[in-house]
């Protein structure tokens, strides 16, 4: 390997083949297995689109049902994690607390062959049905209360909003978070995805490779971003203060939270749809004043680096909504998390199809041959 093929980031480097999701980032279109985004997000539901991405179609009707069925009946956690969950610090972050919850469900569910098609769906509902549960429970934990029950009558979307709630959540709140969780779901190979990938090629447990996962979507690089995004419109406080706030920024040369993309050099797709989910809510809920800031300051970063192609990022308006939701924002990545354990899944089991471990080389930099100094004679 020579220095000329290095490339830090592995930017543009091809580390697999895949069939589950295909990004045009100069024209913004998104598919998930060949269908466009915004057909999925006005008329398929977040549960169809994780069965199409982890088995590769829609599902029949009766495929839909059963596996629907599935995520309601695997959707308690057992009482002895909710024991281990309210051991945790209540300061600790709801992403340390996840992925350190995820990765204990593999104490529970015993590894077996991983060519095993009932393993493998096993594993999948388990882990989509369980991770909202624990994210949930985590919240009220925290807070002092005891975790709530799933409510079996509940679709994915609204038993979530419920669990952490406590209340029967509004039709249209439901279904804004249910075309959130879909448009989260998957997004090629991106930092979390590889981490997840690279952990399945040694054929460990799923559990492990979800945990994976969960730990790398957590920087501010990557997930974290959503909840950086709300902490910087905070800050900013009123519309005039965007362009002073900008301008200080890109003097420091520091990164604006919510824009720039590795592979979308124009508007995400996913900022669009969320911008206008974001709307519906305030049509219904009242205007948030961090959105009024939100538009000017996606105006004057269009003007300042659009050349560079610089725009809104799946993570701009992702807070707003989420806020508008009444979720907490440092809760924003798990929610992140809870969507793209679909991805991750569909990844995982296209891995395994024709798996080769992640062994990749590197560019050695250091020394050689230096001698050992003993204790004594280091100054
Ligand atoms: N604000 C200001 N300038 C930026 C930004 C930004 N958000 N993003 C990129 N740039 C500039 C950067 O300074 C550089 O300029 P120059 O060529 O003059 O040095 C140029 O654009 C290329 O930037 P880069 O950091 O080399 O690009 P990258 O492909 O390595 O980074 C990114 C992509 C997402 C890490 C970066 O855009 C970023 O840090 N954005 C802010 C954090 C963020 O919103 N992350 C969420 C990403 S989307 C969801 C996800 O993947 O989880």
């Amino acid at each position: 390997m020579s220095v000329d093929t290095y490339r830090p980031g592995l930017e543009g480097v091809p580390a697999a083949k895949s069939s589950i999701s295909y990004i045009d980032g100069r024209q913004g279109i998104l598919e998930y297995r060949g269908i466009r985004l915004e057909e999925l997000a006005t008329q398929s539901t977040f549960l169809e689109t994780a069965y199409l991405l982890i088995w590769g179609q829609l599902p029949t009707k009766e495929e839909l049902k059963s596996f629907q069925h599935d995520i309601r009946y695997h959707r308690r956690i057992k009482y002895r994690i909710r024991d281990m969950m309210k051991c945790f610090p209540e300061s600790g972050h709801p992403m340390d607390a996840l992925q350190a919850s995820a990765a204990a469900l593999g104490l529970f569910y015993s590894r077996r062959a991983l060519d095993d098609p009932i393993y493998i769906r096993n594993a999948a509902i388990r882990l989509l049905a369980k991770i909202p549960t624990m994210v949930a429970a985590f919240q009220l934990i925290r807070q002092g209360n005891d975790p709530v029950q799933p409510c079996d009558d509940m679709d994915y979307a609204a038993n979530f909003l419920y669990m952490l709630t406590e209340r029967e959540p509004d039709e249209l709140a439901a279904r804004v978070f249910d075309v959130c969780l879909l448009l989260h779901a998957e997004h090629s190979m991106n930092a979390s995805t590889f981490s997840a990938m690279v952990t399945a090629s040694t054929l460990t447990d799923p559990y492990a490779v979800i945990a994976s996962a969960v730990g790398t979507l957590g920087g501010p690089l990557h997930g974290g971003a959503n909840e950086e995004v709300l902490t910087m419109l905070e800050e900013i406080g009123s519309v005039e203060n965007v362009r002073p706030y900008l301008e200080k920024k890109l003097e420091n040369k520091s990164k604006i939270m919510g824009f720039g993309h590795r592979v979308y050099k124009v508007k995400d797709p996913r900022a669009t749809i969320l911008q206008n989910l974001a709307e519906q809510l305030f049509e219904k809920f009242g205007r948030d004043v961090y959105y009024d800031i939100a538009i000017e300051l996606e105006q004057a970063v269009e003007e300042k680096l659009g050349a560079k192609g610089i725009y809104p990022n799946v993570d701009f308006y992702s807070g707003l909504v989420y806020r508008k939701l009444g979720i907490p924002t440092d809760m924003f990545t798990s929610i992140f998390a809870i969507a793209r354990v679909a991805g991750w899944l569909a990844h995982w089991k296209e891995q395994l199809g024709e798996n080769r471990i992640f062994r990749p080389a590197q560019l050695y930099v250091g020394m050689h041959d230096r001698p050992y100094i003993p204790p004594k004679e280091r100054t």
